[in-house]
């Protein structure tokens, strides 16, 4: 009980410190101009967690990755000018929430638990969890992370995977604030497994070979899709849905995802 009392009272310390630091940023005037040349909206604060490569990382102090350019892509045809901040996964939240930023991008899945509290953009990515173990794993599919050690980031919906299948409380999910973590986990041998989004464990796996890792895919694990995530009632929404659909339908929405993957994007999977 006192351990739920104590995160509740960091919760909502953090989120007054937030506010408060926040408030200076919002009411500071920008002189930077949109690159539309429309001057009527501020320039937007956009939060992300910039440790999700090939999604959103970090290269020098410059975020890069799909989400990066999609982002840019659309505050372009919207006309907006923005700043995309590196807050953290969970800040991204509490700062979504709070409206000390007018939205998030971080490879955030839209389901209905998050829209209770958020409004999220039409869908601009598909994606489905993986389990990523090292090559010599017995590990087939979701089931057999039973008894196993499972590295998740915190607040994900790899999380929920893993306590679909080892018990919601279960000790035996170690929970981290950056995916990054939870692979240096389970490359120390601290966890047998992480759950985390295929784009992310593919890419990881992939450049680096001498981890000796591999990526197990479970069918029944279901697709998921990003959004931009919105304060409730937000009203760029609408401005941001007639974006998406725009760079879609223009193509620069093909030419980033081949840029990214170097594949074609599944458009239909998108627009149902
Ligand atoms: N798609 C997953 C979710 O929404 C994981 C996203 C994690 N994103 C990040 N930038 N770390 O829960």
């Amino acid at each position: 009980l006192l351990k739920v009392f104590l995160s509740s009272l960091a919760i909502s310390l953090l989120l007054l410190v937030s506010a408060c630091g926040t408030s200076e940023k919002t009411t500071t005037g920008s002189s930077d101009k949109p690159a539309s040349g429309e001057t009527q909206h501020k320039k937007l604060r956009i939060v992300t967690d910039a440790t999700y490569a090939p999604m959103e990382s970090l290269d020098g102090d410059k975020i890069v990755g799909f989400d990066a350019d999609i982002l840019d892509a659309v505050m372009k045809a919207a006309g907006y000018d923005y700043e995309l901040v590196n807050v953290g996964w969970d800040p991204v939240f509490v700062e979504v929430q709070g409206k000390t930023a007018d939205a998030g991008i971080s490879s955030i899945t839209i389901n209905k638990k998050r829209q209770m509290t958020y409004d999220f953009s039409l869908p601009y990515f598909e994606s489905i969890n993986k389990i990523l173990v090292p090559k010599d794993s017995s590990i087939q599919r979701g089931a057999d992370l039973k008894g196993k050690t499972v590295a998740v980031q915190n607040g994900t919906t790899g999380q929920e995977i893993a306590e679909k299948v080892l018990g919601k409380d279960s000790q035996h999910i170690k929970k981290f604030e950056s995916n990054v973590l939870a692979i240096m986990e389970l490359l120390k041998g601290g966890a047998n497994a992480v759950v985390a989004d295929n784009a992310v464990v593919e890419e990881y796996a992939k450049n680096n070979p001498d981890k000796n890792l591999k990526v197990i895919t479970d069918p029944s694990f279901s697709s998921e899709f990003y959004g931009i995530m919105l304060p409730k009632g937000s009203k760029l929404k609408v401005d941001l849905d007639k974006a998406i659909k725009q760079i879609i339908d223009d193509g620069t929405y093909t030419k980033i995802y081949k840029n990214t993957f170097g594949t074609e994007p599944n458009i239909d999977a998108l627009k149902k």
